[in-house]
């Protein structure tokens, strides 16, 4: 049984990705220290597979604590690095919190890769990167523009320092996986997005709008060139990005990458409207979404969506879930924590 270090594995897209992980063969260790997270979310695990997943609440800027990990778990085959800090706004607000903890803990993790002769990651990366991308959909070969903020450059920094450590660390393979817009939860309902810090995307916004946290939401922009005047987004479900890092492990540890290093974009494939995604939860929850328009977000580009096209061929990844889906999802995960269920109680703070 393969063993994989998943560092960011108490955080939403890193807990789904552990329970495909799991249900697909693997064994896994968690580093996570909690930073917008809880430990939780490993009851939910449980739940889900049968299996209680180890996690270490350690800081992956702490070198010392980092390589103790390695340590103890000898002959990893690979690691998944979630870890980060990912709000967009905050970078903004503090750059150097952003770089020192995204880049710190990168260079961290790669240093006890070389060290330990472990040699695959997967790296979370993200539509960021792009910047405000001059051609749609996005390819992976779209060029990138300026980042538009201190967390989309840590991105862009991140991939950079993976493409100049290979070819000076012999065997090192890394898979750059670039998120469009995550959102959904586990069908199970016990696992889901559940920040410690407020949350600021659109979906997580809709649902504790609906369930009474936030008296109404705002959609920021009406009058854009789309089809209904809000921006347009690609929508990618969890569990669906979950499957895409399965199988990005597998192509890397049975060798059918043709470079040490590719890149994949993950999204659905087309753009949903901020409008249309509101009317698609309405429609799934039955639920009057009290939201005004409101004037356009600064930093906001107008719409992005990704060519899926590399993935499919290469690593046989189709998403298989809609807009739909994710509202379905998103809210019985939602309606599920009010109840202050037992495996996790809401206690994150509601801010906007
Ligand atoms: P998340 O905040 O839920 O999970 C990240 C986890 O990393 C958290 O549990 C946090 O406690 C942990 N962490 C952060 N810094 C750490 C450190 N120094 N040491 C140990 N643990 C640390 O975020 P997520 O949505 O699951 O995102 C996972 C990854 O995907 C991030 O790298 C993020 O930048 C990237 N990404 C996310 C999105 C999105 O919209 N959610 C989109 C594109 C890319
Ligand atoms: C989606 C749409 C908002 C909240 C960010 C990062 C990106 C990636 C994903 C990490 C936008 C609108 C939102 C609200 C609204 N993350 N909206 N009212 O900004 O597309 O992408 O998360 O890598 O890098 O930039 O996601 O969910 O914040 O917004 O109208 O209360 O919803 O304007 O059009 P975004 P989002």
């Amino acid at each position: 049984m393969p063993k994989i270090l998943v560092t960011g594995g108490c955080g939403y897209i890193g807990s789904h990705t552990i329970v495909d992980l799991i249900n697909n063969g693997f064994e896994v260790v968690s580093a996570d220290n909690l930073c917008n997270s809880d430990e939780r979310v490993l009851d939910g695990i449980e739940a889900i597979t049968g299996r209680r997943v180890q996690n270490y609440a350690v800081d992956l800027c702490d070198l010392a604590a980092t390589r103790q990990i390695f340590t103890e778990h000898p002959g990893m085959a690979g690691i998944i690095h979630f870890a980060a800090l990912k709000m967009v706004g905050e970078s903004v607000q503090q750059p150097l919190r952003y770089f020192h903890n995204n880049l710190n803990s990168l260079l961290n993790v790669l240093a006890c890769m070389q060290e330990f002769g472990v040699p695959n990651l997967i790296f979370s990366s993200s539509c960021s990167v792009y910047g405000n991308a001059a051609e749609l959909p996005v390819t992976e070969d779209t060029p990138w523009q300026e980042a538009e903020s201190p967390y989309g450059r840590s991105k862009q920094m991140g991939e950079q320092i993976i493409r100049d450590a290979l070819p000076a660390t012999p065997g090192l393979q890394s898979m750059l996986l670039r998120y469009f817009n995550p959102a959904g939860a586990h069908e199970s309902a016990l696992i889901g997005e559940a920040p410690t810090n407020a949350a600021s995307n659109l979906v997580p916004v809709i649902t504790e709008t609906a369930i009474g946290l936030r008296p109404e939401m705002t959609v920021f922009g009406a009058d854009y060139p789309t089809r209904d005047g809000s921006c347009v987004r690609d929508y990618i479900h969890v569990m669906d990005l979950a499957d895409a890092h399965t199988k990005a492990l597998q192509y890397v540890l049975e060798g059918r990458n043709a470079a040490p290093c590719e890149v994949f974009n993950l999204g659905i494939g087309e753009g949903v409207t901020v409008l249309e995604a509101i009317r698609a939860f309405e429609k799934v929850s039955g639920v009057a979404l009290p939201y005004r328009l409101g004037s356009a977000r600064p930093g906001d580009v107008v719409a992005v969506y990704a060519d899926k096209t590399r993935a499919a061929q290469l690593l046989g990844w189709t998403p298989s879930r809609d807009i739909e889906d994710i509202m379905r999802s998103a809210w019985a995960w939602e309606q599920r924590r009010k109840k202050g269920s037992s495996t996790f109680v809401r206690d994150n703070h509601i801010s906007g």
